[in-house]
């Protein structure tokens, strides 16, 4: 029989490719989404793509009786892994209860399921937020490099979520869980039948860069070139999202195959690169063929100036590689653009 995995945020952007590379892996999936910040066309992408269509439930993880009863509904559930959550660093600022309610009970109300109805592995969707600045001797950062205050109440909920599954996990709970601490996730599938598609103005800077080539936005603004690094912009770690999605399935894997002694465990899930924004934007530019529009401009409030990690334990112990590089990922994500205005989103 085949192995069901419960995908929390599913049809979002990381959620919906991880379904993919899970349905491809031979696994059952079911989605869960309350489709605040996705829609429910994800769910005919992944079918085009995978010609297995997940089963759905529009449930908040919030709302722990109609959660319970998907874990009725769907038993026996293998694995949980856990992307749904908010996530955009700037409205946590702004609403940090909702981040805090949302990011934490949703996580808690699954922990809390999870032995009644005998479900083993939980993967956690954190990310290299949880470093902050790693001081320059810890860069590139490891899993073991010390956690600092967070910059954010969104940075902050993964921090919070991080203790409360370790905590939970280390009080003899019968699972075991492995926390993925991502570094920048970007690109769309190969077939650009699924992708990145923010609500309103983009946060982050390849939705924001791959509109800005395509005309919907004026200028992208590269926020400082004045940071202590070669070319004065920041630096960050690129993981193209396919690779992030396989990620994922390892993970789920190495629990559910009996690989891991741990209880909990922490991956860093990155390329172990650094890339300037500048370098970024012109290996766009060198790849697509595309003549960006951008600017200088002041530094973003909150921002890192530079972090890339150590993968070589996601190398080694989960035996998992970035194997795209960042012209397949910029590619990927021009290519995705492209379909998008094909199709008259936008
Ligand atoms: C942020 C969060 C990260 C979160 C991610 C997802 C921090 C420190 N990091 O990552 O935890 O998971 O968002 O939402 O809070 N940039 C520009 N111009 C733009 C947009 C971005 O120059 O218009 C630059 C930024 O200064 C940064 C880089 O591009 O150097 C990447 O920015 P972004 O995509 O927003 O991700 P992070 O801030 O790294």
């Amino acid at each position: 029989m085949k192995k069901r995995i419960l995908v929390t945020g599913g049809t979002g952007f990381i959620g919906s490719h991880t379904s993919v590379e899970l349905i491809e892996s031979g696994y059952d999936v079911v989605i869960v989404d309350n489709l605040s910040n996705s829609n429910i066309e994800v769910l005919n992408g992944i079918e085009e793509i995978t010609h297995v269509r997940p089963a759905f439930e529009q449930v908040d993880c919030t709302d722990m009786p109609a959660l319970e009863l998907v874990f009725q509904k769907y038993q026996p559930i293998d694995g949980i892994i856990h992307f749904a959550a908010s996530k955009a660093v700037g409205e946590s600022v702004k609403e940090p209860l909702k981040y805090y309610r949302n990011n934490t009970v949703s996580t808690i109300n699954l922990l809390e399921l999870m032995p009644k109805y005998g479900v083993k592995a939980f993967i956690f969707s954190s990310s290299c937020t949880v470093y902050g600045q790693p001081d320059s001797d810890n860069l590139p950062v490891r899993e073991t490099s010390p956690r600092k205050d967070a910059e954010s109440p969104y940075g902050n909920t993964k921090k919070i979520d991080e203790d409360i599954v370790t905590d939970f996990c280390n009080s003899g709970a019968p699972i075991q869980a492995i926390l993925l601490r991502y570094f920048n996730p970007i690109g769309a599938h190969p077939t650009a039948i699924i992708g990145e598609l923010p609500n309103g103005v983009p946060a982050n800077l390849i939705p924001y860069l791959t509109q800005t080539a395509i005309g919907i936005r004026e200028c992208l603004s590269v926020f400082g070139d004045d940071y202590d690094t070669p070319d004065g912009s920041c630096i960050r770690d690129y993981i193209y999202v396919v690779d992030l999605a396989k990620a994922h399935v390892a993970a789920v894997e190495r629990i559910l195959e009996g690989k891991s002694s741990e209880k909990v465990d922490i991956f860093n899930i990155g390329t172990g690169n650094g890339v300037s924004v500048l370098e970024l934007i012109h290996t766009f530019e060198r790849c697509t063929g595309v003549k960006l529009n951008y600017k200088i401009a002041g530094r973003r409030a909150g921002d890192i100036e530079k972090v890339w990690g150590n993968v070589d334990k996601a190398n080694q112990v989960l035996g998992w590689k970035a194997t795209h590089t960042l012209e397949d990922a910029l590619s990927s994500a021009w290519k995705w653009q492209l379909k998008l205005r094909e199709d008259g989103i936008m």
